[in-house]
């Protein structure tokens, strides 16, 4: 074993979905704090959870979640205190989607889904397994098994279906097939707030990629190991009065304790031990994404990094004039419209095309451009640690590639 830290580039061509990379400087924080934090001779994830300085961490860590939440002064700090709660709990995407309708399931009425993916589609299907009173609003699903966006009808229209909603559950970006909700968005959070019924979102895959309104949003959850941090612990942000609500009529008795959102944020979320490695992470990625200008800095260079792929995938994509008939190998199946800026997914004109891409991408450093196991393809994640010098070295690969044929 080695004594001494390895070397690391300052831009990564790393491309994963999730777990994925985190900013360099981030990652050599957390190296030295694992080894000894803060001079204390021990290592961040040696200490007690109840301990002194484990507690600051976790108050340090919703503090700058709040901070980030203010958008730059739009929300004052205090306000957001008074009216949210930021907890974490161990898991990930996984058991954030399954804490749900047990939570909720003190509250009368329905949860009713919006599926524009496969992890929305998981989603329900969970929240069904587990016994929750749930219905489909929208299904995006064609009969090839895919997925094209999100419902662009009108949502207060679509929300009437059913009179007794008590959640509208979405996935705000769907991980495996490149689907991003847009500004429409703000339709159906106002369509929610006419309607009285809380939206519930899952956030693992866009949380603080780009800035959104808190108040659109009764629950937010989000595993931390794509935008914000490692594996291994999911964060919540929830409407103060919505878990008192849940609270005054009693949990539902089908709920482990571990995943009582209640128990869990009246225990500083240390009712059981929380992972302390990968809270660290996430402050360190928060405290980086402050001291650069909050959310909306970062939003800026996550949309330029998309426009920059998205406008070369458009230029060679089978839709396209502007190059010979042969360059024309990209395929797109999302609709315009909702094209993830987190995970750029396309596919070429055939499998082999697409395999060679892939290989000749690997080879030459730009690894784990692959698309998810389930739907094959080309999948290229732009979180926020992944550089504008980075997108911009693949476009060229890309181009090379494409000038090659
Ligand atoms: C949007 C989304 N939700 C949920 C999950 C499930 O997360 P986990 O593997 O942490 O359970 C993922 C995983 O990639 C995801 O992308």
């Amino acid at each position: 074993m080695s004594e001494s830290l390895p070397e690391r580039a300052e831009v990564q061509y790393y491309f994963g979905a999730g777990p994925a990379q985190l900013p360099k400087p981030v990652i050599l924080q957390l190296s030295k704090d694992i080894v000894n934090y803060e001079n204390q001779g021990i290592g961040i994830g040696e200490i007690s959870h109840r301990s002194k300085t484990a507690q600051s961490i976790i108050d340090n860590t919703r503090e700058n979640i709040l901070k980030l939440l203010t958008n730059n002064g739009k929300y004052e700090l205090d306000q957001l205190r008074r009216d949210y709660e930021v907890f974490f709990l161990q898991g990930g995407g996984t058991t954030g989607f399954s804490s749900i309708p047990l939570n909720l399931n003190s509250l009368k009425g329905k949860g009713g889904y919006l599926i524009s993916g496969s992890w929305s589609l998981k989603s329900f299907q969970e929240a069904k397994r587990l016994g929750s009173d749930v219905v489909t609003l929208y299904n995006d699903k064609t009969e090839n098994n895919a997925f094209k966006g999100c419902y662009k009808g009108d949502y207060s229209k679509l929300l009437e279906q059913e009179d007794d909603l008590k959640y509208v559950y979405i996935c705000e970006n769907e991980t495996v097939n490149g689907i991003e909700y847009d500004a429409t968005i703000k339709d159906l959070a106002k369509a929610c707030r006419d309607k009285n019924v809380e939206l519930i979102a899952d956030l693992s895959s866009d949380v603080f990629s780009r800035e959104i309104d808190i108040y659109d949003y009764g629950v937010i959850m989000a595993g931390a190991q794509k935008n914000i941090g490692i594996a291994g612990l999911t964060l919540y942000i929830a409407k103060k009065n919505l878990l008192d609500q849940i609270k005054a009529n009693g949990v539902d008795s089908n709920l482990p304790i571990a995943f009582d959102w209640n128990l869990q944020n009246d225990n500083n979320s240390c009712y059981n031990t929380i992972p302390m490695v990968p809270l660290h992470t996430l402050n360190l990625v928060f405290q980086r994404l402050l001291a650069n200008g909050g959310i909306k800095e970062q939003e800026t260079i996550n949309i330029e990094k998309a426009d920059k792929l998205y406008s070369v995938l458009d230029k060679y994509s089978t839709e396209s004039t502007e190059v010979e008939e042969k360059q024309r190998i990209v395929k797109f199946t999302v609709d315009k419209q909702f094209r993830s800026k987190m995970n750029v997914v396309f596919n070429l004109i055939t499998l082999e095309l697409e395999n060679q891409f892939a290989k000749e991408a690997e080879a030459n450093g730009f690894l784990a451009v692959k698309g998810h196991r389930s739907v094959g393809g080309i999948r290229v994640s732009l979180y926020n640690a992944v550089k504008l010098e980075a997108v911009e070295d693949l476009i060229k690969f890309f181009e090379n590639f494409v000038n090659k044929l």
